[in-house]
């Protein structure tokens, strides 16, 4: 289901590090306790005057900082009350251990209390006074379909989606895999499950129908939550037919899966006529719904409730199921939007990613409902119908805080800025950035072009893994500088280590670990604690691993310098090279595959792909597009790889390990500076791959 190979030697612990480790090292160890990087920080005044931020200054930031690292469960407790809770948590309501060496990894946060983030999301606002104020603002496809859901209307159908789940036998602890496009019925699925308490597993919708398989497989999903289909652009997809497809590959492999499939209507996209529907086990959300009460009992869970599931790629072959927890994340996805976005209730906010990752689930479903602002979601893409889609859109709504990823940025700079200039845009107040390492001169256009100069931009640095913003900016707080996220969050301890695991100090650069617990640290990997342990807290005993690298300046500004594993960001989109490996050696013609990254001017990082053959397999036209193909079908399209680049050969070393590096420098045509290759098995490799590009 997941691809068939499985190389235990591209475990992070052992193989995937030495070749950035090795200069990291380079920079002297310090046992001592590090200080909090906001020592190192000066206090510059504020660059936009008109802008009052919610921290006004580094040493209000600093004081905060370190109540939220000396005291977590004090300074969590004081915000975690904001919220309704059914039952409150202990005193004593945090407990972790990071440290292998002393026994299981847990974490642990507001022990003993019961709540609800559906209900904090929704029906707080609605009891305080907001059920009329808009809450989805949504903008589909074409810039004629718009539709407005307020707080009291979207807590009616969320309850409806919650009675008709319960009524089909679903409930606390179940599985329910979501594949759906940027629709208002998508966010109110997944708010659906919160309130009764089953877990959400979202698979974007670009996903191919094997890969969405094994994500229903893997949680063994009760439901599937799907749509007739979506316009992509002007590209029309048949979302149902893959998720058929997707519901019987996963029921080949297990017998307790799908019973039912609810479906909703994309009528301009695929309508009911043209979907195909099994008689027995599927329903339209229409028909799911009606009858259906708008109001529906409340599962209050434990706060270590699992909340959802997000897959996610990492070094092996397997995505990790990535679980997060109902309190610790409903705080801390609360108080980063709050401070990150400097949002206040009512304000017009707009995150462009797809509820299929977890951006969406943080800042598109969760913190900026738990806030109450009104939120954009967009079904479209940002040049469709034209470059200026983006602008368009904040003008239409007023849109105050915008948030998107840097391949959007540069793919917008690319259109040109009369896109940008043709709209007011006076509405914006911040701008976000998120997903990969945003390069200055995107960074300057953001902040020059799209804000004018008056709009402080977040760079915001996280992971599936963390949940919520770890290091970022507080927009106006403290100076920018264009391509550093700069600090860490309230409660964040990020640490520099070397691949012996000594933290370093001061101006230095390694491998990014987190020294303690923050609110939405992820609990366990679904379904094996095991690899949480050995992906996320064995390569550095003492710490979680990021699986990135950072350097630290002088003024303690962090700077991502991506992934240091065998994990590819392809527009913001993680990746694993084994994946997509596995996904070509599937085919029958290739015998071997490495994957490496590759500097790419629009997506950050793009898929460059070695294949050697079977024996007697010539290379043809044909055979690439094939093999490309095969990486859709198994992935998904975001997947299918750049380049295919015929290698007779691959550069290993005499055990057999694939020198990646010697690829990568291939792959960006510096084989100028391959360094040694003496300790390859057969060094002539390396001229027959130069000898094959572009061919
Ligand atoms: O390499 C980092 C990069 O994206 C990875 C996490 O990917 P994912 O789990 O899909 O989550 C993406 C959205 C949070 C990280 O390990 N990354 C994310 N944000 C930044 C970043 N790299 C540099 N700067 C960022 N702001």
């Amino acid at each position: 289901m997941w691809g068939s190979i499985s190389n235990p030697a591209r475990d992070i612990a052992t193989a995937a590090l030495p070749d950035k480790v090795v200069a990291a090292a380079a920079v002297a160890p310090d046992a001592t306790s590090p200080q909090p990087p906001v020592d190192l920080v000066p206090h510059v005044p504020s660059n936009y005057p008109h802008f009052t931020p919610f921290v006004e200054n580094v040493d209000q930031y600093k004081a905060m900082y370190q109540r939220s690292i000396e005291d977590p469960d004090g300074f969590w407790a004081d915000i975690a009350s904001e919220f309704h809770w059914h039952k409150k948590w202990d005193e004593k309501h945090t407990s972790w251990n990071f440290d292998v060496r002393n026994g299981p990894i847990h974490v642990e946060w507001f022990k003993g209390g019961l709540t609800n983030i559906a209900y904090n999301c929704l029906d707080r606002h609605v009891a305080a006074g907001r059920g009329d104020q808009p809450c989805f603002l949504w903008e589909g496809n074409e810039p004629k379909d718009s539709a407005v859901m307020t707080y009291s209307q979207v807590l009616g159908e969320v309850c409806r989606m919650a009675n008709y789940l319960r009524s089909i036998g679903v409930g606390k602890g179940d599985a329910v895999s979501i594949y759906m496009p940027m629709v208002c019925e998508l966010p109110i699925a997944m708010l659906a499950c919160a309130r009764i308490g089953a877990v959400h597993s979202v698979v974007f919708g670009g996903f191919s129908a094997e890969a969405l398989a094994g994500r229903i497989a893997d949680c063994k999903a009760k439901v599937l939550i799907t749509s007739s289909g979506v316009m992509r652009g002007s590209k029309k997809i048949d979302l149902k037919a893959i998720a058929d497809k997707a519901v019987e590959m996963a029921e080949l492999n297990d017998e307790h899966l799908v019973s039912t499939v609810v479906v909703q209507e994309v009528k301009h996209a695929v309508t009911r006529e043209h979907t195909h529907f099994v008689q027995g086990r599927d329903v339209w959300w229409e028909d799911a719904l009606r009858g259906q009460p708008t109001e529906a009992e409340v599962e209050w869970v434990e706060a270590d409730h699992p909340l959802f599931l997000l897959y996610t790629s990492g070094s092996t072959g397997k995505p990790k199921g990535v679980v997060h927890c109902t309190g610790g994340y409903m705080v801390y996805t609360f108080t980063t939007t709050k401070y990150v976005f400097n949002m206040a209730p009512g304000d017009v906010y707009w995150c462009t990613a797809d509820c299929g990752w977890i951006t969406g689930h943080s800042y598109l479903t969760y913190g900026p409902l738990l806030v109450g602002a009104s939120q954009v979601v967009f079904e479209g893409v940002p040049t469709y119908p034209a470059a200026d889609r983006c602008w368009q859109v904040v003008d239409k709504y007023k849109v105050k805080q915008f948030y998107t990823a840097p391949t959007a940025i540069r793919s917008l700079m690319r259109a040109g800025e009369l896109y940008v200039k043709e709209h007011n845009r006076d509405s914006l107040r911040i701008l976000g950035s998120v997903g990969e390492p945003i390069n200055p001169e995107a960074w300057r256009w953001y902040h020059d072009v799209v804000g004018d100069g008056r709009c402080p931009i977040v760079d915001t640095w996280w992971q599936t893994e963390t949940g919520g913003h770890m290091i970022t900016p507080l927009p106006n707080t403290w100076q920018q500088k264009p391509g550093s996220a700069t600090l860490p969050f309230f409660g964040v301890v990020p640490v520099i280590v070397d691949d012996k695991a000594n933290e370093l100090q001061g101006e230095a650069e390694g491998m990014l670990c987190i020294k303690q617990a923050w609110p939405s640290t992820l609990r366990t990997v679904y379904g094996d604690h095991d690899r949480y342990e050995t992906n996320y807290f064995k390569p550095f005993p003492g710490y979680y691993f990021s699986g990135d690298g950072a350097r630290r300046d002088k003024d303690g500004y962090f700077w991502i310098t991506g992934r240091v594993d065998d994990v590819i960001n392809v527009s913001g989109h993680r990746i694993g090279t084994a994946e997509v490996e596995s996904a070509l050696v599937a085919h029958p013609k290739c015998a071997e595959a490495a994957v490496v990254g590759f500097e790419h001017a629009i997506k950050g990082q793009g898929i460059y792909a070695f294949v050697t053959l079977m024996e007697g397999e010539s290379y043809t036209e044909d055979l690439r597009r094939e093999l490309i193909a095969s990486v859709r079908s198994h992935i998904g399209a975001f997947a299918a790889p750049d380049a295919i680049h015929w290698a007779p050969g691959l550069p290993k070393t005499r055990s057999g390990k694939i020198m990646r590096r010697v690829l990568r420098k291939i792959a960006s045509k510096e084989e100028d500076q391959l360094g040694d290759i003496s300790t390859l098995a057969d060094p002539s490799v390396v001229q027959q791959l130069v000898d094959l590009r572009g061919k």
